[in-house]
């Protein structure tokens, strides 16, 4: 068991499939990867398991741990018992002690549930995050706008306007996170305050975007009250719905419709080739928000975290 040399290693540890293979060239040249942060549990020349985390760019802790892949020709009790050796390893190698480990990710598919193999796929890598302390956090739907779609005309209800400043965002994700459905707002919220857990929000995601901020929108009524709030974003591989939120006073009207067509439309309007968006599978007024606005669940994302 060790990390790999480098990117000349990268066939190697392709060898296992899983969606983000065709990313990590890139994601090595770019720093979001680093051979140090990518293990490979190996049997002479043939390999057995492999674990890889990502990170954003310039930071020396990895962010999460999005790769964990083992061999599923191995038995049952092989391969967990062989990813659970080699995430131990590696997570000792790799991750500071003294706060918690970072999440593991898994992308899958939507309906991974009713069908025995990716159940087992599934089910395999979770029991080895679980052997090594983690448990099932949350599972979230992946969605996706596709050109073309069309995009639900403004109900000309609201108008849109970019922030005012920089402390305007925050303040309304401050609001916002009241009585949110979101799994990691809620976690943060028995943490700290809303407003600690806003900024946080915003500077270690939001303000990181380096796309344009003036795709970004607060949503206000005809008297200039502010009802909500989008903002689009390209976070380097896709254009992507960042954030969005209504304010609770203002819930249950719909409003969450014409704040998510504006957010598509903005990006529509740079000819992307697709918008990428995710939200919690408990978060159904959001969900249905998505499905309204023609957005297609092509997966899903558990996320599992050591407390
Ligand atoms: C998700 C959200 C944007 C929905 O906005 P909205 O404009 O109220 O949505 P809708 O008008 O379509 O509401 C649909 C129904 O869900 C209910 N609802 C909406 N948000 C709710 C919440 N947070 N908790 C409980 N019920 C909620 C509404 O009251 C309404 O019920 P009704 O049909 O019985 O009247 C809003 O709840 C929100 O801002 N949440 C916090 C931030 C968030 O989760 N953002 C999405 C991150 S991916």
């Amino acid at each position: 068991m060790r990390p790999i040399a480098g990117r000349e290693e990268l066939d190697l540890f392709s060898r296992l499939p899983y969606v983000l293979n065709e990313e990590l060239a890139d994601d090595l040249a770019q720093g979001h990867r680093r051979p140090e942060w990518m293990w490979v549990a190996l049997l002479g020349n043939r390999l057995l398991a492999r674990a890889a985390w990502w990170s954003r760019v310039g930071s020396d802790t990895p962010f999460n741990l999005d790769i964990l892949d083992v061999d599923d020709s191995l038995s049952a009790a092989e391969r967990v018992k062989i990813g659970v050796r080699l995430l131990h390893t590696a997570m000792s190698a790799t991750v500071p002690g003294g706060s918690p480990p970072p999440e593991y990710s898994r992308f899958i598919p939507p309906d991974w549930r009713d069908k025995a193999a990716t159940r087992s796929v599934v089910e395999d890598r979770m029991a080895i995050v679980e052997h090594v302390g983690a448990r099932l956090f949350v599972e979230r739907l992946r969605l996706e706008w596709r050109p073309r779609t069309p995009i639900p005309e403004p109900s000309g209800r609201l108008a849109f306007r970019p922030p005012r400043d920089r402390a305007e965002l925050p303040a309304l994700m401050t609001q916002a996170l009241d009585g949110t459905l979101d799994a990691h707002s809620r976690r943060d919220l028995t943490r700290m305050s809303a407003a600690a857990a806003a900024t946080r929000h915003y500077e270690d995601e939001l303000a990181r975007y380096t796309s344009p901020r003036d795709w970004w929108r607060i949503a206000v009524l005809p008297d200039g009250e502010p009802v909500g709030f989008v903002v689009p974003a390209h976070n380097g591989y896709n254009a992507i719905i960042a954030y969005l939120a209504v304010l609770p006073r203002h819930r249950g009207h719909g409003y969450i419709d014409d704040i998510l067509a504006e957010g598509t439309r903005v990006l529509a309007e740079q000819d992307v080739s697709r918008v990428r968006a995710s939200t919690d599978l408990g978060n159904l007024p959001m969900a249905n928000a998505f499905r309204r606005a023609g957005y297609v669940n092509f997966g899903r994302e558990i996320k599992m975290a050591w407390s």
